[in-house]
């Protein structure tokens, strides 16, 4: 006897589509055929597709920031927003402050996490201080305990590496096969436009995008692939925005390396024209992410990328703050500079419906690849496959029941997460995700999140598939 049947599925992985039922005991799929036998409980799916769960492989959860600024969404608001918006598996940033070791910073992260998680999560570390000790210790000791991924940044004070850093941690992690995500933005090239912008007077949000242009991604992009290079080892380029970043990803893969990219939400739905606000006023900092959301022939390029492979994988970058009471506040002349706006917008909600409705449903791309970018490579890449990213007979009953003819408008009285808006508002969509289902528990239905923040397991991560194993 099965615990769970469901029945009339329509299921999509990255590779296929049939009409089948799927059976679960104890939060795995142990069945997959016409007719999976008797069950405790049925699931009707008719009409709706039956989706891997989302995997956001990419969101910022209650991170230290500088500055007296605090996230809007901490683990519970955070996967609660990551349930409703068709997600089972969300991977946030245990970030390493400058003079802590990583298993501080990881245990800081745990603790924070523990109890408060409606998904499962698994955490990227964000290396910001590689002494030696890090380097030759702490580091490979994380590796071998299941942190298989870590971020390193080419800008922003407090976080940036030199190219000599950035070269000590490729090393590692060729050698304890580790995948590298790499923010690719030149420091002292936005530091020279900021600088630059300012001196003419020009500080609303609207410069936040003028001082980071796509030359600046381009460049650090190029950099990265070219140590990823000398020191053999896969990367990840994160959060690509436009065509610049992406010549240069794409004369990688053509050479062979083992370069993998990610895109966001923002380099589809948004442009830096919504930087401007209403009148290049402050309501422009709702949107003020990097890199920048860039222009329509950005847009272009991003959706030729998300069809022809340059592509990888498509996360949310969530990355929330308050727009009333956390823009800047505590600095002086916070609200008229954009050089104090923190950096990043919410999204993890959103990620499947606005790929869906303007790829899939516009025709841009298949569902099958839109299974691909949201879920099987997310956890190829990270080291979460096979348990993790498709639907197989072992894997985890993790699922998105997707109506593909569902319009709604995204608003903020829609969202679960704790941020004060969101900058979709307003943009109507055709496809929703109408259940959430994690190891074969409902905990998501038609906008009530129906699990407790209990529910989230922590996932101890495998190899990246990309060291061929
Ligand atoms: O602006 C952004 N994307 N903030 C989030 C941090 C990061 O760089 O991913
Ligand atoms: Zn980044
Ligand atoms: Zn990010
Ligand atoms: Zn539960």
């Amino acid at each position: 006897m099965l615990d769970i049947a469901i029945r009339n599925a329509e299921i999509v992985t990255a590779g296929d589509r049939i009409h089948a039922e799927i059976g679960i005991r104890q939060g795995r799929i142990v069945a997959i055929a016409e007719n999976v036998g008797l069950a405790r409980q049925d699931i009707d799916a008719k009409g709706l597709l039956v989706l891997p769960g989302g995997i956001d492989a990419h969101v910022h959860l209650e991170q230290p920031q500088g500055g007296g600024v605090v996230m809007a969404d901490g683990f519970e608001s955070g996967t609660r927003s990551a349930a409703a918006g068709g997600n089972t598996t969300v991977m946030p940033f245990a970030l390493q402050q400058k003079g802590q070791s990583l298993r501080e910073a990881v245990d800081a992260y745990h603790a924070a996490a523990k109890d408060k998680c409606y998904v499962d999560t698994s955490f990227h570390l964000i290396i910001t201080d590689p002494t030696p000790q890090v380097l030759g210790q702490e580091l490979p000791a994380m590796v071998k305990a299941g942190y298989t991924s870590f971020k390193v940044f080419m800008t922003y004070d407090d976080m940036v590496l030199n190219d000599r850093e950035l070269l000590d941690v490729f090393d590692v992690a060729r050698r304890e096969k580790a995948m590298v995500m790499v923010h690719a933005e030149g420091y002292d090239a936005i530091k020279y436009m900021a600088r630059r912008l300012e001196e003419a007077g020009k500080t609303a949000p609207y410069y936040h995008a003028e001082s980071r242009p796509q030359s600046v991604e381009r460049e650090a992009t190029h950099r990265a692939i070219s140590h990823a290079e000398l020191t053999d080892v896969p990367i990840t380029i994160v959060h690509v925005s436009g065509r610049d970043p992406m010549e240069q990803i794409q004369w990688a893969k053509k050479r062979g390396m083992n370069v993998y990219a990610e895109t966001c939400p923002q380099y589809i739905a948004l442009t830096a024209d919504d930087l401007k606000g209403l009148n290049m006023d402050f309501e422009g900092a709702k949107y003020v992410c990097s890199p920048p959301p860039r222009d329509l022939d950005s847009q272009k390029a991003i959706w030729e990328g998300l069809r022809d492979g340059t592509f990888d994988i498509f996360s949310s970058d969530h990355c929330p703050f308050r727009f009333e009471d956390e823009k800047g506040k505590d600095v002086p002349g916070a609200r008229t500079n954009f050089k104090w706006v923190p950096n990043g917008i919410p999204g993890v909600e959103t990620r499947l419906p606005i790929l869906f409705s303007e790829g899939v449903s516009k025709r841009l791309i298949s569902i099958e690849r839109f299974v691909e970018l949201t879920a099987t490579n997310p956890a190829k890449l990270f080291g979460l496959y096979p348990r993790k990213g498709t639907i197989a007979v072992g894997a985890d009953a993790d699922f998105t029941f997707w109506d593909p003819e569902r319009e709604v408008t995204i608003s903020q009285s829609l969202m679960h997460h704790d941020c004060d808006y969101t900058p979709y508002e307003g943009l109507a969509v055709k496809g929703w995700p109408v259940r959430t289902i994690l190891r074969g528990e409902t905990i998501a239905q038609e906008g009530d999140v129906l699990g407790a923040p209990t529910d989230g397991e922590y996932l101890e991560r495998g190899t990246s598939r990309a060291f061929g194993n």
